[in-house]
């Protein structure tokens, strides 16, 4: 008999709702596994607030080997106000840009589709149907371009001191924007075969960069329609026509913008997940779009959805196993239509049955079939 696969999984489990959600996924993961025939071990690892507080800085060096060392990592959620006032290189959410800078994870998948289920739960009144796929530049840009901060005695034309002044630089190579943008043409190539790249090419050098790039690159493409938005009006056009989006690949910071966008108009942000991708073969990272939740923690308010549907993407994406990937994703389906809902996507309407995580996370074993 052929020995089942074991995949290693590095979990971080992180802050706030982060132990009660990943906790859900992996009992999800578990039941999945042993259904097709596969093994995975988990490795928890320490980053973020709780890291700060067991050994004070948020990414420890052995987080960082461990995820290094695994086939994918999935993550909770990193943060709360009671480390808010910690100096900018303490504060847990460097953990979030230590682990993608250190894993070389440069591209980051947002899937936002509306659940037809879940409609009035999206603030438009008439969403149609959404299903978009933003594909965001993860380890360049203003995020990672030169900063820094320094006094000056010089004058502002109406004669006032500048004082101090700060900086952060947005910086792209052609290498950076080649990778993502060809990866977002085989993923629009593989749905609806629309890209939209999101830019402020009115304005920005790096923009124009962009463009002329993603403009070379759609010649490997003549199957997929390229077109291009400036981000401001990118913003109105999601409220407006959410249905005639497929994939926008876009820089880091204005994917960090449009995704919770993106997260509002589909219902609710717990049902958002998230893939960080390097280079092939290297561990990818599996997250939900949310954050920590430091208000419903320990409540049972957590909606364990978008952590169970990164365990699907992981499947997926990392560790080859697209059936078991599938079955998560109906299963989720499956809840949904049956009418399970946690607080953040109840509507009250008749026929929905109120649970919360735990309830959640059961409904979703018990579809796992
Ligand atoms: C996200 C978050 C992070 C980001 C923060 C927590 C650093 O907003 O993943 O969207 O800005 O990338
Ligand atoms: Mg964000």
């Amino acid at each position: 008999m052929i020995p089942s696969a074991t995949h290693k999984i590095a979990v971080i489990k992180g802050d706030g709702i982060g132990p009660e959600i990943v906790s859900s996924a992996m009992r999800v993961l578990d039941k999945t596994a042993a259904q097709y025939g596969f093994r995975l071990s988990y490795k928890e690892l320490r980053a973020g607030g709780c890291a700060i507080d067991d050994c004070g800085v948020p990414l420890p060096s052995d987080t960082l080997e461990g995820c290094k060392s695994s086939d994918a990592v999935l993550l909770g959620a990193v943060g709360g106000p009671k480390w808010d006032s910690m100096e900018p290189s303490l504060r847990p959410e460097r953990a979030l840009l230590g682990l993608r800078a250190g894993l070389g994870l440069y591209s980051n998948l947002r899937p936002a589709l509306l659940f037809k289920e879940l409609a009035s739960a999206s603030p438009l009144k008439d969403a149609g149907e959404i299903d978009i796929l933003i594909v965001r530049e993860l380890t360049g840009g203003i995020y990672f371009g030169d900063n820094g901060m320094y006094e000056s005695d010089d004058m502002l034309p109406d004669g006032s001191v500048k004082g101090v002044v700060a900086y952060d630089t947005e910086a792209y190579s052609e290498g950076e924007i080649r990778r993502i943008v060809r990866q977002a043409f085989e993923l629009a190539r593989g749905r609806n075969k629309h890209l939209t790249l999101v830019d402020k090419a009115n304005v920005l050098r790096t923009s124009r960069l962009w463009r002329s790039v993603a403009g070379e690159i759609a010649s490997e493409f003549p199957d997929v329609t390229l077109d291009y938005l400036y981000v401001d009006n990118c913003t109105m056009q999601l409220i407006g026509r959410p249905s005639s989006f497929d994939v926008i690949v876009t820089s880091n910071m204005f994917g960090d913008i449009i995704s919770d966008e993106a997260g509002m108009i589909t219902g609710s942000i717990g049902m958002l997940p998230s893939a960080s991708l390097g280079a092939p073969g290297t561990p990818g990272m599996y997250e939900p779009i949310h954050g920590s939740a430091p208000d419903i923690a320990g409540t049972g308010k957590a909606n364990p959805l978008a952590t169970i549907l990164s365990a699907a993407m992981m499947l997926r994406w990392s560790l080859d196993e697209s059936e078991a990937a599938s079955c998560i994703e109906n299963a989720v389906r499956g809840v949904i239509s049956a009418g399970y809902r946690t607080p953040d996507i109840a509507s009250g309407a008749e026929g929905e049955i109120h649970v919360d995580t735990e309830g959640m996370t059961e409904a979703v074993l018990k579809f796992v079939v």
